[in-house]
């Protein structure tokens, strides 16, 4: 038989959110009937508006039709879904052939490993999204450089233990700390990487909650970007597609290896070789969710979960945390000073059953934290108002 890939024995025993869907099964076997506030992994709950659930049931019908039926598509997605994604996110400022349709921003960034291959090295803002530090593990990244993001610096990292980094992978609005970027923070960020060679991978899931001026929902607004970056865009949480699974690619045709060839024709080939892009309905279902009518469905939602993220952080301070993140995004960072992030957890499921997610889950500059997400229902929301009235 075939050895273990030796890189399996680097992770860590168990993936984050799996493991808070064990502790909480726990809790329920110990107190059956028990209802949980549920604030934990950030899992849309909202229905789709009317026209993208529609636009995918005709395209499911269509599939049964021997004049509609359709089989593969292009690996790269449909040319009208790139299209409206130029159109939506990007200022008519790209070419169809630098956007490529995937079905959701983890398994691209799982993707993009192929494209980077071994050995590495990786810089990631901490705390971060573990997708990027468990692929690098994975796909035999040689080190990893952790970048603070704590409340001394505004969540933005101190560069400078990057410098030697061949990739930094970086997240704004942020997840977990739900802190966005400024005009500024990205522009030094743009010319860290520009100066110093490296390639920025840029997680742009949460982008659709940044309504403030001066705080880009896309690495793109920074002139120069197109040199250094890479975007990954998601539906999921734009358009509560976290269970229709779509997304998207930007790979600029400016962008560069470090002898001068383009990233973009290996990125086109990799695609071709290891997918055959996403399913027809839900790229269908993506068409829907960007016309004028899917997208007033969409700022609805929302503007719902922005209300949740507010009464949340409300509850948080009541309960005595200093509150982050919850303005531009669907997270809100609450800090109990001098408390350890899995006690806090535990205490909180166990004292007020609300389902959290620990900061220190998100690497060590979490630890105190932990991290609510306002994608629940918006009765969670007002009962964290009640139980601090009740206590
Ligand atoms: C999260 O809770 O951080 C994310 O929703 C999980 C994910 O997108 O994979």
């Amino acid at each position: 038989m075939i050895r273990r890939n030796p890189t399996f024995s680097k992770l860590k025993g168990s993936y984050l959110f799996p493991e808070i869907e064990k502790r909480k099964a726990a809790y329920l076997s110990s107190h059956p009937g028990a209802e949980l506030l549920n604030f934990g992994i950030g899992d849309t709950t909202l229905p789709l508006p009317k026209v993208v659930a529609e636009a995918m049931a005709r395209r499911a019908l269509e599939m049964g039709g021997i004049d509609s039926y359709a089989g593969y598509g292009p690996s790269e997605g449909l040319l009208e879904l790139r299209t409206s994604v130029v159109r939506a996110f990007y200022d008519a400022s790209f070419t169809e052939e630098e956007v490529f349709i995937s079905d959701g921003a983890k398994s691209e960034i799982g993707r993009l490993q192929l494209l980077l291959g071994q050995g590495l090295r990786v810089a990631v803002q901490d705390p971060v999204y573990p997708v990027f530090v468990d692929a690098n593990i994975l796909s035999g990244t040689r080190d990893m450089v952790l970048l603070p993001c704590l409340p001394e610096n505004g969540f933005f990292p101190d560069l400078k233990p990057a410098v030697g980094c061949d990739v930094i992978y970086f997240c704004s609005p942020h997840n977990p700390t739900g802190v966005a970027c400024s005009f500024e923070q990205l522009e030094t960020l743009v010319s860290f990487a520009k100066e110093n060679g490296l390639l920025i991978i840029y997680d742009s899931a949460y982008a659709s909650f940044v309504s403030q001026g001066g705080f880009p929902r896309s690495i793109y607004e920074v002139p120069g970007a197109k040199e250094v970056a890479i975007e990954v865009g998601s539906f999921s949480k734009l358009a509560g597609f976290t269970g229709v699974r779509l997304g998207w690619t930007v790979v600029p045709k400016e962008l560069q290896y470090v002898d001068g060839g383009a990233i973009l024709p290996d990125f086109r080939r990799l695609i071709h070789t290891v997918f055959n892009g996403p399913s027809r309905i839900s790229q269908e279902g993506g068409l829907a969710a960007l016309t004028r009518e899917g997208m007033q469905g969409i700022e609805k939602n929302i503007t719902t979960y922005l209300e949740n993220a507010s009464l949340i952080k409300r509850g948080m301070e009541a309960m005595g945390a200093k509150v982050y993140g919850g303005k531009a995004s669907p997270y809100v960072w609450a800090l109990f000073e001098g408390r350890r992030s899995w006690d806090l957890f535990e205490e909180l499921l166990n004292d007020f059953q609300m389902v959290t997610i620990p900061g220190r889950g998100f690497g060590p500059s979490g630890e105190g934290f932990v991290r609510l997400s306002s994608f629940c229902m918006r009765e969670d929301a007002l009962k964290i108002g009640r139980i601090i009235l009740n206590n």
